[in-house]
This record gives structure tokens, sequence and C-alpha cells, in this order.
């Protein structure tokens, strides 16, 4: 017998889950089914359990097999804990050609665990995950909410470091490309360019 209760919205999101369902059209509220599985996944902690899912199922008035469908479908659900730092690897093709296992070996060797697995002290989890859609700075790697791309071994070690002593990181690029431009700067425009910036 576990004293677990069982799992109810908190305040603020019984009032964010009747603003996604009133995106949509009456009787259509299942479609709201997503957003709600993500925001009980972080009510919960990080992951999803069986009991979760039939409570949106019920919320919803859908089959429980539906919602489950949804979330053991994307990788952003989780269903068992993670750690306080989920690093998720793509190893899709664009982010492999740029040295993906390499990054994966960064990251295995620097926690001392493999895939799925989360280190004792319960600050990371690493994961391998397919497209994050970031594959114009590949290799790419999602940490939580934020993306880290442009990644070497050596980057991701230092990242994995900063993370663990609690230093500030920085979301996007990691070798100084700014966004999604070139690698070394402009290559088209550069007469404009120059115009814009006064030069
Ligand atoms: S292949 Fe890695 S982000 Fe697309």
């Amino acid at each position: 017998m576990t004293d677990m209760k069982p799992f109810v919205w908190s305040a603020a999101n019984e009032t964010l889950a009747q603003h996604h369902i009133s995106k949509y059209p009456e009787g259509r509220q299942q479609s709201a089914v997503m957003p709600l599985l993500d925001m009980a996944q972080r009510q919960n902690g990080g992951h999803l359990t069986i009991e979760i899912m039939e409570y949106i199922a019920a919320y919803l008035g859908m089959a429980p097999i539906k919602v489950q469908e949804v979330a053991t479908f994307y990788s952003m659900y989780n269903h068992k804990p993670v750690g306080k730092h989920h690093v998720q690897v793509c190893g899709t093709t664009p982010c492999w050609l740029r040295g993906s296992d390499d990054i994966m070996a960064a990251c295995k060797s620097k926690l001392g665990i493999g895939l799925g697995e989360t280190t004792a002290d319960g600050q990371f989890t690493l994961s391998e995950v397919e497209c994050a859609g970031a594959c114009v700075n590949a290799p790419a790697v999602a940490i939580n909410d934020d993306y880290f791309e442009d990644l070497t071994p050596e980057s991701m070690t230092k990242l994995l470091d900063d993370l663990a002593s609690g230093k500030p990181v920085t979301p996007g690029p990691q070798n100084g490309r700014q966004t999604s431009a070139p690698e070394g700067g402009a290559t088209t425009l550069k007469d404009f360019i120059g115009k814009e910036e006064g030069a």
C-alpha cells in the first residue's frame, strides 16, 4: 500500500488546462491532449504515470489507450523519473554526420552512465532522441527546455561540468556562431551588411 495522493491539477494548471481546451471547437477538447500531458509531466516532477494518463483521459473524455498512444509516441514524455538535467542527444542523420556519436561518447564518459540511465546523484539522465529540428546547427543536444548546438566533445564535456557545478550556461550554438548564420560570418550581401553596420 502506498499513501501517494491521486494526481489532480494544481489550481494554476487547472486554469491553464481550461485555457488550452478553449482553443479548440466545442467537442474537440481531446485536441489539447499534448499540452495537458506536458503540463502534467512538469507538475509531477518530470515524468508521467499510468494514473496521470488515466486522469487526463477522464479529464478530456478520451479512451485511456488513446492518451497512452500519444504519450508513448513522443520522446518528450518520460515514463520513469528523470534527473534534474535530462540530456537528450540527437542521433539522426545530420547530427550523426556532424559527430553525434562522439557527443554521446563524451556524455557517457563524463557522466559514467549509459543510455536511459540516471546518475546516482539524480543530476543527469542520458537519452538519445530523433531529429530535434536543429539540424542546421548539428550536432544538437536538448537539455530540459534548452537546445545546445554546434557541439564538440570538448564543449559538451564543459557544458556538463558547468551544469554539475551550477554555473550559468548559454543555450544555442556553442562555437560562437550567430544563431544559424554561416560559420565564420556572412557569405553574401556583405556590402549591404557593411552599410547596415555603418562600416
Ligand atoms: S538531425 Fe539532429 S537536429 Fe535534426
